[in-house]
């Protein structure tokens, strides 16, 4: 049997179980070692750190956002400390799930420190000297300090709620982003959360930045199957291979687009990544996807920028 339905089954199984998110932790750790702080991890969410901030830059009137928000952090808070390095105030962290812990947030910490000793820091992120130096003395009183405390210092706010009711103020946030999130969440969540982010996000200078990683991620893992695998499925059969711990919409670049439209968010700038279309090519695709451009289809990553202004 091929890596990635083991890979599936194995999580299916999982997801039926009390504390599922922390068995998967473990499962990835120790069996597909998905889940490692690796540096490519580390600079590849420091890109996005750089890519939300400029995007804030180019459409606000400020050059810091002071209220963040970002949706599935995941289980290092790597967009989060950039916001705090920067100057940002109030940085909220919504999921469902509680995916950190004080051992990962000291993980990440260092990590910063490291990429700094090595000079790479500076090349992401225009930090404040202070910031980097609050970092500092959090570490060395790190297991002194309760991780409520941690949290407090980096101006880091964890909201373990549904992001389609978000107990935020309307018009509270500079800056809303993610990175390889929406995704994870299918249109019928979406929706309501992309509706709550609107209502949040501040109307005369806010910004919302979100990356999209629309390949299929069973593909990351087992080089026997191409980026457009999941898209043979009928959605009935998906169904059936997909799970709650990390489910797939497997929506494209137009679907997310006709979203935006519906809500009435406007897209201020797109990019995305052609992707490879004799992959694609190879694969049979379902019905569902048969009457779209191959071209569009084949995108495989895709960044959306909201400039929140235009909608006033
Ligand atoms: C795969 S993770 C994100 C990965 C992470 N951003 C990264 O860069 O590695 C997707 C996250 O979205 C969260 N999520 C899904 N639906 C949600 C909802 N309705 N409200 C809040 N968070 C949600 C999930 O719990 C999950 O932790």
């Amino acid at each position: 049997m091929k890596k990635w339905k083991q890979k599936a089954i194995i999580q299916k199984t999982i997801s039926y179980l009390p504390l599922s998110q922390m068995i998967n932790f473990f499962f990835q750790k120790y069996v597909t070692k998905g889940v490692n702080l690796s540096d490519e991890y580390f600079y590849d969410r420091l890109g996005h750190a750089r890519d939300h901030i400029n995007s804030y830059r180019r459409y606000s009137n400020k050059l810091i956002p002071i209220s963040c928000l970002e949706i599935g952090t995941g289980w290092y808070p790597i967009v989060p400390v950039s916001l705090f390095l920067l100057g940002a105030d109030k940085i909220y962290s919504v999921d469902i799930s509680f995916l950190t812990s004080k051992e990962r947030v000291k993980t990440t910490l260092k990590k910063f420190i490291e990429c700094n000793n090595q000079e790479q820091l500076k090349n992401y992120i225009d930090y404040n000297k202070e910031r980097f130096n609050a970092i500092i003395s959090i570490l060395d009183e790190y297991e002194k300090l309760t991780f409520d405390e941690v949290l407090q210092k980096l101006n880091l706010n964890y909201l373990i709620e549904d992001a389609r009711n978000l107990s935020l103020p309307e018009n509270s946030i500079d800056l809303i982003n993610s990175n390889n999130t929406f995704e994870h969440i299918y249109p019928e969540i979406l929706k309501p959360i992309l509706k709550d982010f609107k209502r949040v996000v501040k109307k005369n200078d806010g910004v919302m930045s979100h990356f999209i990683d629309m390949s299929d991620h069973f593909a990351h893992f087992d080089k026997s199957i191409n980026i457009y695998n999941f898209l043979k499925f009928s959605d009935k059969e998906w169904k059936r291979i997909d799970n709650s711990i990390q489910p797939q919409n497997r929506i494209r670049i137009y679907d997310y687009k006709q979203i935006y439209f519906e809500l009435d968010i406007p897209i201020s700038e797109e990019s995305s990544r052609k992707g490879n279309l004799d992959e694609l090519r190879s694969v049979f695709l379902a019905d569902k996807f048969k009457n779209f451009p191959l071209e569009e289809i084949a995108k495989s990553h895709c960044h959306f920028i909201s400039n929140m202004k235009a909608i006033v």
